[in-house]
């Protein structure tokens, strides 16, 4: 596995198992289950009680794409109102957000545009958005519809998958999609701004689809 001297953007000295970082987070409304996304992702665990979360925290994964190894910095935001401020204050640097709504919850969707807004005053312009209509599990309880969910996406110009903490439905798979639009995006960025890199990487495209990927959708 090569590479690891190469790229200096984003690059941790002291930690040199791993090619790039990045910093990722998950916001949205109270109740949401953000929390519980990042649990199922980064421990397999799923536990139905609900603590809300208290301004911030964060977990680490390596994960490894196209030969490379991407630590992920996941921070998971409390989505109460009363810690907004604390909460907007991470978005600076983060490179990709999942945006979280719950499809049993109308007003959860309603809030998306205001957390657009809240990446859009607080994040830089590069940052990748993934739209998520979670608790796809639930479906007796739903009042928000799939299309409406991919009509939203696609009006934010996002990708958009439905997906369930629960039953471990497409959690794997927003992050590494996240991820790699994260890279293309990078790439790009290289390609123009060559720079940005010091040695041989410059221009790798990594752009492997995921599997998941043909049906993003949640077929519960
Ligand atoms: P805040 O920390 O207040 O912003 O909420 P949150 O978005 O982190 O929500 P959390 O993950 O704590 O989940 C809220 C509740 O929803 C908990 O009772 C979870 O067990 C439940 N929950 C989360 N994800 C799912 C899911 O995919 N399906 C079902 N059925 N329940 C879920
Ligand atoms: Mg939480």
């Amino acid at each position: 596995m090569g590479g690891g001297g190469d790229m200096k953007w984003q690059k941790d000295a002291a930690d040199q198992n791993f090619d790039y970082m990045f910093k990722l987070l998950i916001i949205g409304n109270s109740s949401v289950g953000k929390t519980s996304f990042l649990f199922r992702y980064a421990d397999d665990s799923f536990t139905s009680a609900f603590v809300s979360t208290v301004g911030i925290d964060f977990k680490v994964k390596t994960v490894f794409r196209h030969d490379k190894r991407v630590k992920l910095q996941i921070w998971d935001t409390a989505g109460q109102e009363r810690y907004r401020t604390i909460t907007t204050a991470y978005y600076r640097g983060a490179m990709g957000f999942i945006l979280m709504y719950d499809i049993t919850n109308e007003e959860s969707f309603n809030s998306v545009q205001d957390w657009v807004t809240q990446i859009k005053t607080y994040s830089w312009d590069n940052a990748q958005v993934i739209l998520v209509g979670n608790k796809c599990d639930m479906e007796e309880e739903r009042v928000v519809s799939q299309e409406r969910g991919r009509q939203l996406a696609d009006q934010l110009g996002v990708e958009f998958y439905e997906t369930s903490a629960k039953e471990n439905i497409n959690v794997k798979a927003v992050f590494e999609r996240l991820v790699d639009i994260i890279c293309d995006k990078m790439s790009e960025s290289l390609d123009s701004e060559p720079a940005m890199l010091a040695g041989g990487a410059r221009g790798q495209r990594l752009t492997e689809q995921p599997q998941s990927n043909n049906n993003p959708a949640c077929n519960c």
